[in-house]
């Protein structure tokens, strides 16, 4: 499974990219707005600092517009994936890019039907939204599952992409699901490696060899 970070914050992806853990990133418009820096370079800063796939959304909601953004992202570097909602004309710019060869990510995905079209149209990845599920008293889970079975039965290659996690269980049962990517805070990918089994193992480990006196291995 591949663990992409969902932020538009450049020192907290370069603070991880070299972990060998992260494959990619993924932002959206209010990342980027939050992060305060111009949509062009903030892509092509991340682009940069990982090798895997870089998610940038257009703003633009008409066909023609979302051509002419997505063309634009996608020449900032040729690891960028456009991003696109998943409406009518998103789906249409979608299928077009699918005969360009631009990676494209359907977003905004709430239902196992949009996710079915997103394949048809030749989406690269499906973004249903988890979190977003379950604020309105859904079931995020049932929903990855649904697309998971929908997208094996009929062999689609579209990805399936977890997206709007925002804890270590939403990983893990994402993870048991089979979903192929998930997109997560930073925080979440630094909460997915502690438990405090390991720091008090670590810690009795370490205190049991100093009172022998010897010293590091190395
Ligand atoms: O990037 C899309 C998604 O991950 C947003 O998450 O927490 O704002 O619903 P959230």
């Amino acid at each position: 499974m591949q663990i992409f970070l969902d932020t538009a914050d450049i020192e907290a992806i370069a603070a991880r990219a070299h972990s060998g853990l992260v494959d990619g990133v993924t932002t959206n418009p209010s990342l980027i707005a939050a992060s305060g820096a111009d949509i062009f370079e903030r892509i092509g800063e991340i682009c940069a600092a990982v090798d895997g796939p870089v998610s940038a959304e257009v703003v633009a909601t008409d066909f023609d517009a979302m051509l002419a953004e997505g063309r634009k992202l996608a020449a900032i570097a040729p690891n960028v994936v456009v991003k696109l909602p998943l409406t009518t004309d998103g789906l249409k710019a979608c299928h077009i890019f699918a005969g360009e060869v631009v990676q494209t990510n359907v977003t905004l995905c709430f239902s196992i039907n949009q996710a079915l079209l997103a394949a048809k149209a030749g989406a690269s990845y499906i973004s249903p939204f988890v979190g977003r599920v379950e604020d309105m008293g859904g079931d995020g889970l049932d929903l990855l599952m649904g697309i998971r079975e929908v997208y094996d039965h009929f062999g689609y290659e579209t990805e399936l992409l977890a997206a709007s996690l925002r804890s270590p269980a939403h990983v893990e049962s994402a993870a048991r699901v089979g979903c192929d990517v998930v997109t997560i805070p930073p925080k979440v990918f630094d909460q997915m490696i502690c438990h405090p089994l390991t720091d008090s193992g670590l810690e009795a480990f370490l205190a049991d060899w100093k009172k022998t006196g010897r010293k590091g291995l190395a």
